[in-house]
Formats: structure tokens, C-alpha cells, sequence
């Protein structure tokens, strides 16, 4: 099958979290089964060049927008071995040094940019000749796609073979603008209402993408579920359930190339469950690169996050000043994220010195260290839709604590002693209390070493590939072939117009 991936980030080229390791790593598994996928993405300014060896292969490309046109190019990429990526290049829009802030506020263009992008991309493909089985989105700023594809589009000889997936990587994100801006898209203002993009008076991208997809599907089955409440859903749970009938949960993988403690060339020694002392050097290597006392009886614990509401950070610096005092544990943070919250680690690193490390900023090496050393990651997030760490975790040895929710919920299972099943601990409420109860909790466990090796040995064995999501992708993928098309003002409710 043709499959063009479009999304915001990738690694290498950029990220900023999980969404750039899935749209590396997925597509190099579908390709790995002999689909032809090609990745569509912004040409930021962090895209360098040289290292990724970029060359001008489309364009000048008018992309409608608005009354206008502006001009970009397409420049192409072999980096990843296998897919081919393309980059749609406009400097005014990408050539800045954040994606989509500028580390202090989004960019109050955005809207524009998006819009940009997603139109951009659809010309591309036409430039390119390159005429998907499957446009595969991914998140608010890709929302555009299906919704041009089923309107302005929808006619388009060329594209009469393709099917739209929405993947929904994080919800709490939607690309909601002014009306004011809907001119941009150049779409036909009777997609604007309650079935279409508009939300609240305002325009939202990912109600759009969600409703005009023909499938969507979000990255664990837990949260699939979630998505249809408030809680999660927020105000578009009633449109996650106007559509659960097409969505679907598919927990994402781990790349085992990058993320394994046997081959990992970023530590200063590699281990497997058979053979263990890589992974104290390690961990004596995390406790000097963090400033913190050499010392292996005190349970070293940590996270590698962004410091954000979503991950509850600001609860777990909350738990862990009481723990602190009262346990012989250590802390170590890896993260970029907002200020109020790093204050309070700031003071418990102030109160406890030698306990507690800091490291404030993006350090991708510096991340497989934090893994290999740490006995004990906690994720407390407030909501997760997949999460990746808690994967990488389990491989590296180091219990993932996570709170019940969304891809926790689903890749880790509670430790229970006696049977010896289970890799790993969960808590319901993220409250100071709960928290600071269930640490306490696995430090106990943590004393009893026999049985920590076990629990650490079902961690280890836990798995996940890219190639199962993959396979459950395509599966998916089949099942879209040939798209019914519909007349779009028929399927989706556009009875109020
Ligand atoms: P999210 O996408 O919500 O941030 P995930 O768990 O899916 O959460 O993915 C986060 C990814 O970003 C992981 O690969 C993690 O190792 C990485 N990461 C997060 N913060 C940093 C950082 N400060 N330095 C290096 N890697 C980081
Ligand atoms: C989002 C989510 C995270 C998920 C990642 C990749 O950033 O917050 O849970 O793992 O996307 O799908």
C-alpha cells in the first residue's frame, strides 16, 4: 500500500515528545513489510540540512490560502533508512527555532501556519504524483487533511483511491482558533456548524479531522474509551462518541533498535536480565552526572518528562517533599517544562542536597542514562494517552509507577507477590497522599531484593514491538481500501444547516 504519514514531528529531524519517536518508528515497521510510506512534515529550522542531507525535489508549490497563494518548496530526506521524507519549506512559517512555541508562548500565528501545512501537503502529494492508499494524520495540526480530502478534493480524480486515518495522540491539544481565521482553509462555510469544524463559536481542528476521517484511532484502547468522557474528552467527548463506531485504540510500540540496555551505545556499560552489573554502573554514572551521593541502598528514583499539568509533576514534587524526609530514597528529573513546577523541585534539590538531581533542558543521551540507572520511574500523569517511557522503563530495568490511566493502564500490571506476576505498580487518585502512599508502598518491596528480581526480570520481559502496532495498523489499513465515498453532507449531520 501507498501510505503518507503527515505529521508535525519526527525524529531525528524534530520533536518535542512521543509523537516524533511514533512517526519515526511506525512507518519504518510498515515499510518493514513492504508498504511504500513516505513521511510529509514541516521544515523547521532545527532540520538541518547537511545532516540530514536535504535536497529540492518539488516546488515552487502554490499553496492556496485564503484570497492568496503563497510559495513553498519540497525538499526530501533519505535519512531514515527505507522512507523517504519530505519537508514542505516556507521560512516565514517553520524557519523558527521552536515548532510551535517559542518556549514561552505558542506562536499566535499557528493557525495560520497549520492551515499552511495541511494544504501544503495536499498539493505536494499531487506535485510529487505520489497518490496515498492512506492519508495517516496525526493530531490537531494535521486535522485539516481528511476534511480537505472529503470537500475541496472530494472530486479529485487523483486522490479517488485514498482513505483518511486520524491518529489522536494527545486530546488535550485541539488547534482551536477564531472564526475569523476559517477564510484561511478556504474551505465552503457550510462545513462550518455543529457537524463540521466549528466548536464553540470557534474553529477546531481536530473536530475536524475527527469527523471527516474514515477511521480514527488513538494510541491505547483505554483511552479510546476515555476520550468519550469529559474528563478526557473534554468538550468533544460528545463527538468521540458520535464516532465510536470508527475508532479504535492501538497501543503504540517500542523501537527495541534504539531503546534496549544490550546494545545501547549511549551507557557506560549494557546489561540483560541475565547479567545485571551494567546496570549499577549505570546507575553510579546517573548519581555523578546528577550531583548526587554515591550510595546503593537508597532506592534511586525519577522521571524523564515534560513538566506539564498533563504529567503531574507538580503533584509528585508535592509527595516527594514528605518522602524526602522520611525515606533514604533519591530523586533525579529530566525535563523541559514550565517554570512553577520546576520552583518546586528547585527547593527540594535546595532542602535535600545530594538527594535530588535536576537536569532542565532536552538531552536525548542523557535520557537512556536516566533509564539504565534508575530502580524506580514514576509517571503520575494526570492523563496518558499511550506514554512511552513507562515501555522503555520495564525494558531498562526500572519500575515503572504510573498512575492508572490511559497507556498505563494498559502496558503495566500491578506486582503481586505471591503469584510473582505482574512488572510493575499503579495508583488510582493523584493526590499528595496517594502518591506519597504508593512510593512508600514499592520502597517496602524494594528491600526485599529476591523478589524485586523478580518483578525486575517480568519488566524486563515485557514487550511491545512496533511491529505488532503495525501489523494492527495495517490490518486497519485493509479495511479502508477503496473508501465508500460518501456525499459528505449526508453522513456527518449537516442537518442544521
Ligand atoms: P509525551 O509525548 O506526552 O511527552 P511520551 O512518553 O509518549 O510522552 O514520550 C516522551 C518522549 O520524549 C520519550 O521518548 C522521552 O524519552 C522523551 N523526552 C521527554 N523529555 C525529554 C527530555 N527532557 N530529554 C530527552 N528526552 C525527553
Ligand atoms: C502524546 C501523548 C503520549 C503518547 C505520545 C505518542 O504526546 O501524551 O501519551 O505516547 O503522544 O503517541
Amino acid at each position: 500500500m501507498k501510505i503518507a504519514f503527515i505529521t508535525s514531528e519526527a525524529y531525528p529531524f524534530a520533536k518535542t515528545g512521543g509523537l516524533a519517536d511514533v512517526s519515526n518508528a511506525l512507518p519504518a515497521a510498515l515499510a518493514r513489510r513492504g508498504h511504500d510510506v513516505r513521511i510529509f512534515m514541516p521544515r523547521y529550522y532545527v532540520v538541518d540540512r547537511e545532516r540530514f542531507g536535504l535536497s529540492i525535489v518539488g516546488g515552487p508549490l502554490g499553496v492556496p490560502l485564503g484570497d492568496g497563494e503563497k510559495w513553498a518548496a519540497i525538499l526530501e530526506s533519505r535519512h531514515i533508512p527505507g522512507i523517504t521524507a519530505y519537508f514542505i519549506e516556507h521560512d516565514f512559517y517553520f524557519g523558527r527555532d521552536g515548532l510551535y512555541d517559542d518556549g514561552h508562548a505558542a506562536y499566535t500565528d499557528n493557525a495560520e501556519r497549520f492551515i499552511f501545512f495541511c494544504h501544503g501537503a495536499m498539493r505536494a502529494l499531487r506535485d510529487l504524483g505520489f497518490a496515498p492508499d492512506i492519508l495517516h494524520c496525526n493530531d490537531w495540526q494535521t486535522g485539516l487533511l481528511p476534511v480537505y480530502l472529503k470537500t475541496l478534493y472530494g472530486e479529485d480524480p487523483f486522490f479517488k483511491k485514498s482513505a483518511a486515518v486520524m491518529t489522536v495522540h494527545n486530546a488535550g491539544y485541539q488547534g482551536v482558533f477564531p472564526t475569523e481565521l476559517y477564510h484561511l482553509t478556504r474551505l465552503d462555510w457550510r462545513h462550518y456548524n455543529d457537524g463540521g469544524l466549528e466548536f464553540f463559536n470557534q474553529m477546531n481542528f481536530l473536530k475536524g479531522g475527527l469527523l471527516f476521517a474514515d477511521a480514527v484511532t488513538t494510541v491505547s484502547r483505554k483511552y479510546a474509551e476515555e476520550l468519550q468522557t469529559p474528563e478526557f474528552g473534554y468538550d468533544l467527548a460528545d463527538t468521540f462518541g458520535r464516532i465510536s463506531g470508527r475508532l479504535y485504540g492501538i497501543t503504540n510500540g517500542v523501537d527495541y533498535a534504539k531503546w534496549n540496555p544490550e546494545t545501547d551505545t549511549f551507557l557506560p556499560a549494557r546489561y540483560s536480565p541475565d547479567m545485571m552489573d551494567g546496570k549499577r554502573v549505570c546507575r553510579e554514572e546517573l548519581q555523578r552526572r546528577m550531583g548526587l551521593k554515591i550510595d546503593p541502598a537508597a532506592p534511586l528514583t525519577g522521571s524523564i518528562s515534560r513538566v506539564t499539568h498533563q504529567k503531574g509533576m507538580d503533584v509528585l514534587a508535592d509527595s516527594l517533599g514528605a518522602l524526602l524526609a522520611d525515606v533514604n530514597l533519591q530523586f533525579v528529573l529530566l525535563g523541559q517544562g514550565e517554570d512553577w513546577i520546576f520552583h518546586k523541585f528547585e527547593e527540594l534539590r535546595r532542602l535535600f542536597p545530594g538527594r535530588v538531581g535536576i537536569f532542565r533542558g532536552y538531552d536525548e543521551p542523557l535520557s537512556h542514562l536516566v533509564e539504565a540507572g534508575l530502580d524506580i520511574y514514576l509517571m503520575p500523569s494526570r492523563y496518558e494517552p499511550c506514554g512511552l517511557n513507562q515501555m522503555y522503563s520495564m525494558k531498562y530495568g526500572a519500575i515503572p509507577v504510573v498512575r492508572a490511566t490511559g497507556g498505563l493502564d494498559d502496558t503495566v500490571s500491578e506486582w503481586d507477590e505471591r503469584s510473582l506476576s505482574g512488572n510493575g505498580f499503579k495508583f488510582g487518585d493523584l493526590t499528595q497522599k496517594a502518591l506519597y502512599e504508593k512510593i512508600r508502598y514499592v520502597i517496602r518491596h524494594f528491600d526485599n531484593r529476591r523478589a524485586w528480581d523478580s518483578l525486575r526480570k517480568n519488566a524486563m520481559e515485557f514487550s511491545r514491538s512496533w511491529a505488532d502496532a503495525a501489523l494492527e495498523y495495517e490490518r486497519l489499513y485493509e479495511s479502508l481500501r477503496t473508501p465508500v465515498r460518501h456525499p459528505v453532507d449526508t453522513i456527518y449531520g449537516f442537518e442544521n444547516l
